[in-house]
C-alpha cells in the first residue's frame, strides 16, 4: 500500500510540482503514547516555520483505527501539523468497547497534549464519520460545560467526569454521520422476531425479499414496505431503550445480575456501513439535499446546486444470523450512553432528503444536536458517493457558529477516495481526496480565521 501511494504521488509530479515537493519529503510521524491505551502519530509539515504549522489538526474516530486516515498526510503535506490518534476502543477491534465518557476523556488527552506543545497555537478537531459524532459532542460539552450533557433531554445524563474538557479552536466534520445512536437505529433489522436470536426473521419485513422490492443489484422497495419497515424500526428501538432503562433501574436497586452493569447483545444492529439498512439498498432514499450548496468538482471549481448522491446500491448481504458481524455486544449502561435515542414511532420516517420523528438531543453523540452549541468556526463536508453526505446539510442548518461553511465533494467515497463505481466514465470525478483536502486546507488557511 505504501509503495502504491508513493507511485501515485510520483505520477502526480508533473501535475503539481510544488505540492509534491512537500508531500514526498514529509518527515516520519512521531509516535506519542498518551497513556490509557491512547496512542497518536504527530505529523509535521516540511516547513515548520510557516504560520500554518502552528495550527494542529486533531483527528480521532469513535472506535476505529485512524492512525493512517487520509487527513494525516494530506493536511501535513499542505503545511499543517496533524495529530492522528486512536482511542482505547480502537485497539480491541470490538465496537462499543468504551462508554461515551471514556471516549470523550480519551479525546481530551489529545487536545491537552497539543495545547502543551509550545509550537502549536491553534487546535482544530477533525471528525470523520463516527468521529464527527464524537468530536462534535466533545466540542459542545467543552464549550458549554456539563449542562450540554446532563440536561433532562438526555436519556443517560453524563457525570461530573466531563467537566473541564479543553475546547478546540475550530471543528471540521467530514461525512460526519447522523450520530452513533442514529446509525445504530438505522441499522436495526425490524424483521428480528425475538431479541435473543438472529435466526428468526419475519418475511414480510425482510429487506432481502424480492416480494418487497429487492434485487441483487439494489432495491426499489414498495412504499408500503418502506413505511412499515421504518415504523417497525422505531418500535424496535423504543423496545430496546425501554428494556435498558428497566434493567438500569433494577441494577441501581442492587437487584441486577451484577452490581455495576449487565451484558446486552442486540441481534442484527451492528451500525457499520455494511449493515446499515434500507437506504443502502434503495438509493432513492437519502439521494438529494433540500437546499442548494457548493458542490466541488474535480477541477477545483464549485457550482451551487441541489446536491445529489451519485452512490450505487450496497448492503447486499444479510448479517442477521451472525453473532460476530451482525450483533452489537455491549452493556446496559454503554447502550444507554451511546446507542439510545428517543424516536416517535408514529411519525418516524425518512425519504429522499430528510428525516423526521427523532429527538436528536436525547442522545450524546449526534452532530445535528451537538453543533447547536458550537461557536468556534465549523466546516461541514459531504461526500456524494455515500449516503452519510446528506447529514452535512443538516449540520450546517443546525450550527450555532457564526462562521459555518459547507461543501460537498462530487463523486467521493465516504473516506474521500474516488468512488469509481459511481462514475459514468473513468476519471469523471478525478482525485476526490485531493479535491477534498485542497478545500479543507484552504478553509483552515483563510486569512483571519485561524492563522
Ligand atoms: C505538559 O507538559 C508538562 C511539562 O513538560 C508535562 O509535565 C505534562 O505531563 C504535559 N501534559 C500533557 C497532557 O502532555
Ligand atoms: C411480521 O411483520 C408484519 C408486518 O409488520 C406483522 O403484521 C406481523 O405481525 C409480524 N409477524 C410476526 C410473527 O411478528
Ligand atoms: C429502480 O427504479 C428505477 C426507476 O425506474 C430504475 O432506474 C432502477 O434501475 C431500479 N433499480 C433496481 C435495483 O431495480
Ligand atoms: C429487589 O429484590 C427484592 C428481593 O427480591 C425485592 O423485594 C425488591 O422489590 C426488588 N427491587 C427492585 C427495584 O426490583
Ligand atoms: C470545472 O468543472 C465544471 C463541472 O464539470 C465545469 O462546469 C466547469 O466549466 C469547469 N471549469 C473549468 C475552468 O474547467
Ligand atoms: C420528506 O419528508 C419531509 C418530512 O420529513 C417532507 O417535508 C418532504 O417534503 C419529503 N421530501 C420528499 C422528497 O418526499
Ligand atoms: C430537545 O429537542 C426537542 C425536540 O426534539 C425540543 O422540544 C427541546 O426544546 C430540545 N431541548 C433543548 C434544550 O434544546
Ligand atoms: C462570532 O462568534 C465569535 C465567538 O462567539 C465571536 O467572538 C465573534 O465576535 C462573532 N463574530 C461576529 C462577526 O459576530
Ligand atoms: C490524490 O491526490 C493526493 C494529493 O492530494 C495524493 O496524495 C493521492 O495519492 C492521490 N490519489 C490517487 C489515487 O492518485
Amino acid at each position: 500500500m505504501f509503495s502504491f501511494r508513493q507511485a501515485a504521488l510520483a505520477a502526480l509530479l508533473t501535475i503539481d510540482n510544488v505540492f509534491l515537493a512537500q508531500a514526498s519529503t514529509l518527515p516520519a510521524a512521531q509516535l506519542v503514547d498518551m497513556g490509557g491505551g491512547v496512542v497518536g502519530g504527530l505529523h509535521r509539515p516540511v516547513n515548520t516555520g510557516n504560520a500554518k504549522a502552528g495550527l494542529a489538526v486533531y483527528v480521532m474516530h469513535a472506535e476505529q483505527d485512524y492512525l493512517s486516515f487520509y487527513a494525516c498526510t494530506e493536511l501535513a503535506a499542505r503545511g499543517y501539523t496533524v495529530f492522528c490518534a486512536n482511542n482505547a476502543a480502537s485497539k480491541s477491534g470490538y465496537m462499543s468497547d468504551l462508554d461515551f465518557e471514556e471516549m470523550l476523556e480519551n479525546a481530551a488527552l489529545g487536545v491537552s497534549y497539543l495545547r502543551n506543545q509550545t509550537d502549536v497555537n491553534q487546535v482544530v478537531l477533525l471528525g470523520h464519520s463516527g468521529g464527527g459524532a464524537m468530536m462534535s459532542a466533545y466540542q459542545n460539552i467543552a464549550e458549554n460545560g456539563l449542562s450540554a450533557c446532563n440536561c433532562p433531554e438526555k436519556i443517560y445524563p453524563c457525570s461530573d467526569a466531563l467537566a473541564n474538557l479543553p475546547p478546540a479552536d475550530g471543528v471540521v466534520l467530514m461525512d460526519a454521520n447522523l450520530g452513533i445512536s442514529s446509525m445504530f437505529m438505522l441499522s436495526l433489522n425490524p424483521a428480528i422476531e425475538d431479541e435473543t436470536t438472529g435466526m428468526k426473521i419475519n418475511s414480510s419485513l425482510n429487506l432481502f425479499s424480492p416480494a418487497n422490492g429487492w434485487t441483487a443489484n439494489g432495491a426499489n422497495y414498495t412504499d408500503a414496505f418502506i413505511r412499515e419497515f421504518q415504523h417497525k424500526v422505531a418500535t424496535r428501538m423504543n423496545g430496546l431503550v425501554a428494556h435498558a432503562e428497566q434493567r438500569l433501574a433494577v441494577i441501581e436497586a442492587g437487584n441486577g445480575t451484577y452490581a455495576d452493569d449487565e451484558p446486552l447483545t442486540i441481534p442484527d444492529s451492528m451500525y457499520t456501513g455494511n449493515n446499515n439498512k434500507l437506504f443502502t439498498q434503495d438509493v432513492r432514499l437519502f439521494s438529494h439535499t433540500q437546499h442548494a450548496w457548493p458542490l466541488l468538482h474535480k477541477n477545483g471549481s464549485a457550482s451551487t446546486q441541489i446536491v445529489r448522491s451519485v452512490r450505487v446500491p450496497s448492503g447486499v448481504t444479510s448479517l442477521a444470523s451472525s453473532y460476530l458481524q451482525g450483533a452489537v455486544k455491549t452493556t446496559i449502561r454503554r447502550f444507554l450512553g451511546i446507542f439510545a435515542l428517543r424516536v416517535d414511532a408514529s411519525t418516524f420516517s425518512y425519504n429522499a432528503s430528510s428525516l423526521s420523528g427523532i429527538q436528536w438531543n436525547s442522545s450524546h453523540m449526534v452532530p445535528i444536536a451537538a453543533v447547536q452549541g458550537i461557536k468556534v468556526p465549523l466546516l461541514t463536508m459531504g461526500m456524494t458517493g455515500h449516503y452519510e453526505y446528506l447529514n452535512a446539510e443538516k449540520v450546517y442548518l443546525a450550527s450555532g457558529s457564526n462562521d459555518t461553511s459547507i461543501a460537498f465533494v462530487e463523486g467521493a467515497n465516504h473516506d474521500t477516495s474516488t468512488c469509481t463505481e459511481c462514475e459514468t466514465y473513468p476519471g469523471e470525478y478525478g482525485n476526490t481526496t485531493k479535491t477534498a483536502f485542497d478545500f479543507v486546507a484552504g478553509w483552515l488557511g483563510k486569512e483571519g480565521r485561524f492563522v
